[in-house]
């Protein structure tokens, strides 16, 4: 019998309890992280700052993320994968919307998260409506953030409060806070019945979210709330010098004993 996947009704169910979740790009570092008993994963678009190398998410596109949120869900069986839509990939009308949260779920997407507050609740309660279920993310915003928006700590309170009330009463199943003042991420948890993942603001969430090459060690440019785990770009410097120096050396593959070639039969 196959494996069910954990819900987005599951997850909602969560509120209260404190969870982890991390992000993925690929199917390796998925299986990693399930098998780290982390069953909430997010494929999000920071796959163009950390994997393919961009300066900001908005040069990621919608098939980007169909890639990847396809090897996320490849390389696992039963986390729940939330797959981030693109930036230009929704904000224009609810059918780009509810057409791009689908290409997602096809590729195997158990729900879909989208950047804003308010002004992007009729998007938020679209995708709903079609069944499939959304994340929101309030707070610094990186799609945007660099327009104008900001990467500085989010501290309006009144807007916050609002967005995040919005954005739940228009179908969220659970609200990223990305950067938003500690004692304001409190409130927000406490006046909603779901779950807030925090990234940066503080411990007073329902979830924890961070970056997997931040805390793996292997993005250089981390934020300051990041804790590192692991120093994986040094590890993995030091296997490739090593492997290197072998093969300049000689010693890697090793002696090559030559046989005779057997004559093939006439
Ligand atoms: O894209 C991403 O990794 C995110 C997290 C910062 C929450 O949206």
């Amino acid at each position: 019998m196959p494996v069910r996947r954990l819900t987005s009704a599951a997850v909602r169910a969560r509120k209260g309890k404190r969870f982890p979740v991390v992000t993925a790009y690929d199917a390796a570092f998925a299986r990693c992280a399930e098998a780290a008993g982390i069953d909430v994963l997010l494929v999000g678009d920071s796959l163009g700052n950390v994997v393919l190398g961009y300066e900001s998410t908005v040069s990621v596109t919608l098939d980007d993320m169909v890639r990847h949120t396809g090897a996320v869900a490849r390389g696992t069986a039963r986390a729940h994968v939330i797959a981030d839509l693109s930036f230009g990939s929704y904000e224009a009308s609810d059918a780009d919307a509810v057409r791009s949260a689908t290409a997602l779920v096809r590729a195997g997407a158990g729900s879909v998260k989208l950047e804003g507050g308010a002004a992007i609740a009729p998007r938020i309660a679209a995708i709903a409506r079609a069944g499939i279920p959304i994340c929101a993310h309030l707070g610094v915003l990186p799609q945007t953030a660099g327009m104008g928006g900001g990467f500085r700590r989010k501290n309006d309170r009144v807007e916050l409060l609002a967005d995040a009330q919005a954005v739940a009463d228009a179908g969220a199943f659970a609200v990223v806070l990305e950067m938003v003042d500690p004692g304001i991420a409190v409130e927000i948890t406490e006046s909603l019945d779901i779950p807030t993942i925090g990234i940066g603001s503080g411990g007073g969430c329902d979830a924890q979210v961070l970056v997997l090459y931040d805390l793996l060690g292997l993005y250089p440019e981390a934020p300051s709330f990041v804790k590192r785990y692991a120093e994986l770009a040094t590890a993995a410097t030091d296997a490739l010098r090593a492997y290197a120096d072998d093969v300049r050396e000689g010693s890697f593959p090793g002696p090559t004993i030559v046989r005779p070639v057997e004559k093939a039969e006439a």
